[in-house]
């Protein structure tokens, strides 16, 4: 049986190469390869794209998270509040700056933080909010800003799984002072290498992160504040314009194949399907849901030759490295629940109908022999 795997670059590749290849020639024609008109176009697109002023090349996710960090003047001493369910980036350009991450926990529909709990996490210390946009679909923006500017508090959207997700009819990306994507491989675009953006109204935050990408650099060798070496290279940032015309079709394409999945398991007690806010939109970087009997699923999944994924096994608060904070098992309980209850189906925009229809029979099955077993788990 043909297995069918969490994501498929070698099926897309057919659909974009002679793009990608004629993109890559230009960069190889000029032997430029850091920075170029290729960056400034890219920029220019995604801040179209996403409906803010400035858009900032940046060498990953992860790097446009510090840079924004670094921008909005986050520094030792500060506090910046976040989610701990989600990737380790967030947290750890925040420990990165000299802050410290405070944890406050999800939501157990959205799984994006909760805003009803902020506010009690908010101390004289704290300078900003990080919301994650997880699995495609934005936090509750429009709580998150009211809180923020009571507070008079910096939001940076990590937006690194939500490029064209909408909250209100706006955009992931531009709800926030900075917001911050990651065009990793695995991403809705994904590169052929790392690559990441920060988006801003702010014409200064915006001058401010393009100094920082250089190093802190004002004239050339002259240096007035330290930064880094953030900067996105010439041939990711061509290839990912030559890929980002594919980028509606795909989104749409992982839309519809979330409705499918929604059909074909909405009826099974044992799974819970996606939540996805009526103020928004996703698009579905995940389709995760909850399953009773997780582990047993993806074993089941497995045998038969279907993908999957844990986003993520262990909340950041449990996390080795952050241990020094005093976290404990139970303080951020539907984050920790949801971590042993989360499972990530196939969603990549190359699965056929028939695809999808094998995914969803296979987690029927499975739900069908834990009834027989009566071990639902419920
Ligand atoms: C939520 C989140 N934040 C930040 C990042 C960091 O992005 P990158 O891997 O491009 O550094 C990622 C992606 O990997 C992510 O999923």
């Amino acid at each position: 049986m043909k297995p069918i795997a969490m994501l498929d670059l070698k099926a897309e590749f057919p659909l974009i190469e002679g793009k990608v290849r004629e993109a890559i020639d230009g960069v190889l024609a000029s032997q430029h390869f850091v920075g170029g008109p290729q960056v400034g176009e890219f920029e220019n697109r995604i801040a179209q794209r996403v409906g803010t002023k400035h858009a900032i090349a940046a060498g990953s996710g992860t790097d446009a998270i510090l840079l924004a960090l670094m921008a909005g003047g986050i520094s030792s001493g500060d506090e910046v509040i976040t989610s701990p369910f989600t990737f380790f980036a967030t947290a750890g350009c925040i420990h990165r700056v000299g802050a410290t991450p405070v944890f406050v926990d999800i939501e157990p529909d959205t799984f994006n933080i909760d805003p009803a709990q902020i506010r009690s996490a908010i101390t004289p210390r704290t300078k900003a909010i990080i919301p994650i946009h997880l699995f495609g679909q934005c936090a509750n923006m429009e709580a998150i800003n009211a809180i923020a500017a009571d507070a008079n508090l910096l939001v940076i959207e990590d937006a690194a799984q939500a490029l064209d997700a909408t909250h209100k009819n706006r955009n992931a990306g531009s709800l926030g002072h900075f917001g911050c994507f990651s065009f990793y491989p695995t991403k809705n675009l994904g590169g052929f290498g790392e690559g990441g953006m920060v988006t801003t109204d702010d014409d200064a935050s915006a001058e401010r992160c393009r100094q920082l990408r250089n190093h802190g650099q004002t004239d050339q060798y002259h240096h007035e504040f330290i930064g880094g070496n953030f900067r996105l290279n010439t041939m990711q940032a061509a290839i990912l314009s030559a890929k980002l015309d594919r980028l509606d079709a795909c989104n749409t394409r992982r839309q519809e194949i979330a409705a499918q999945y929604d059909q074909m398991l909405a009826a099974i007690p044992a799974i819970r399907t996606p939540v996805i806010d009526a103020n928004g939109t996703s698009v579905f970087h995940q389709y995760s849901i909850l399953a009773d009997d997780r582990d047993g699923l993806r074993e089941h999944l497995a045998k038969a030759s279907v993908g999957s994924g844990i986003y993520y096994p262990v909340p950041l608060h449990r996390q080795p490295c952050f241990k020094h904070m005093g976290y404990n098992e139970g303080d951020f309980p539907v984050s920790e629940a949801t971590s042993t209850r989360i499972l990530s189906l196939p969603v990549h925009p190359m699965l056929c109908d028939a695809d999808v229809k094998r995914v969803a029979e296979q987690v029927q099955l499975h739900a069908a022999s834990q009834t027989v077993a009566g071990s639902t788990g419920r």
